[in-house]
């Protein structure tokens, strides 16, 4: 499809068949209605007092005119919602291979870091036709990450993650607004993400190095912090070592599995004595008030590179 008459630009490849779904949605609901207006005024009219038209007992029932009104509109109804479905679970699943970048939203801005270490506000710079999942979360109230010409939305909440993917189709700046009404500065929450062609983007990247990758500037923290004293390869306190651990299920003490991602790092350094891995005394301190949302992301891209690091070893 093409442009909404060329007011919204169709900037991914999912627009085009948010799009079609919209207004087949569209066009189903205004024939119901234009149908049911049509018939209310010419019932209005036919009967009108006075007018000659019969009105002797209701016609028997009819099997036929009976089954065609419960199956078309089900069939239709059915067809849409599978339709949507699996669009929906497209949208909720990103590629294995999109590019991970994170934003933390606070009142009122957008603050970005790619894995290589730059970083960015009220701006997103990413290249066009490759998948970008965006890991997502909020260092204050619920804000919502909105860009109306890649048709995608996902409300941004503290205290926990949220992602978004989208695979840009087309070079230019487009909006980034903010859809989740987050205090006096709501309105002013905007940016505007800057799709390049893939050459532009590496240009961009290297023009704009910050400082070290993201990984690295997680090993920073983790020094800084102390968690090397206890995690660290030399440490004799009895601490889960952290190589490796990214992406496993681990046990707890409880007896559940857990997934080591971006949630559970974040809760193990912030609620430490909620998810106490099995095997280990609950003595790690809460980092609670003392870790801010970009040192927390820091540090779980530190850990996860130790992940990599470890499968790539013979
Ligand atoms: Cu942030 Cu509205």
């Amino acid at each position: 499809m093409s442009d909404l008459a060329g007011y919204l630009p169709e900037a991914s490849t999912m627009a085009g068949r948010i799009d079609a779904l919209l207004l087949a949605l569209t066009v189903v609901s205004v024939l119901v209605v234009g149908g049911i207006m049509a018939l209310i005024a010419w019932f209005a009219f036919r009967y009108r007092r006075g007018s000659p038209a019969v009105r002797g007992p209701a016609p028997r029932r009819s099997r036929t005119l009976e089954t065609v009104w419960i199956t078309v509109p089900l069939l239709v109804f059915l067809i849409i919602f599978v339709w949507a479905a699996v669009l929906y679970r497209e949208l909720r699943s990103p590629p294995q291979d999109a590019l991970a970048i994170n934003v933390v939203a606070k009142q009122w801005m957008w603050k970005v870091q790619h894995p290589g270490g730059q970083r960015e506000i009220n701006e997103l710079h990413v290249p066009v036709g490759r998948p970008v999942k965006l890991v997502m979360t909020s260092q204050d109230v619920i804000h919502s990450f909105f860009v109306p010409a890649f048709r995608v939305k996902q409300d941004v909440l503290p205290e926990r993650y949220t992602t978004l993917w989208f695979e840009p189709s087309r070079a230019g700046e487009y909006p980034l607004l903010c859809a989740e009404y987050c205090g006096s500065g709501h309105s002013r929450m905007t940016g505007r993400v800057v799709v390049m062609a893939p050459q532009a983007y590496e240009s961009w990247l290297a023009r704009n190095p910050g400082a070290g990758s993201l990984a690295h500037q997680g090993e920073e923290v983790f020094r800084r912090r102390g968690c090397s004293g206890c995690h660290g390869e030399s440490a004799t306190v009895h601490a889960p070592r952290l190589a490796g651990i990214y992406g496993r299920r681990v046990p707890l003490e409880d007896g559940d599995m857990v997934m080591v991602d971006a949630r559970y790092i974040r809760d193990s350094i912030l609620l430490p004595a909620s998810e106490v891995a099995a095997g280990y005394p609950p003595i790690m301190p809460s980092y609670q008030g003392q870790l801010g949302e970009e040192e927390i992301l820091a540090l779980v891209a530190y850990i996860r590179s130790l992940a990599d690091q470890q499968e790539d070893a013979p």
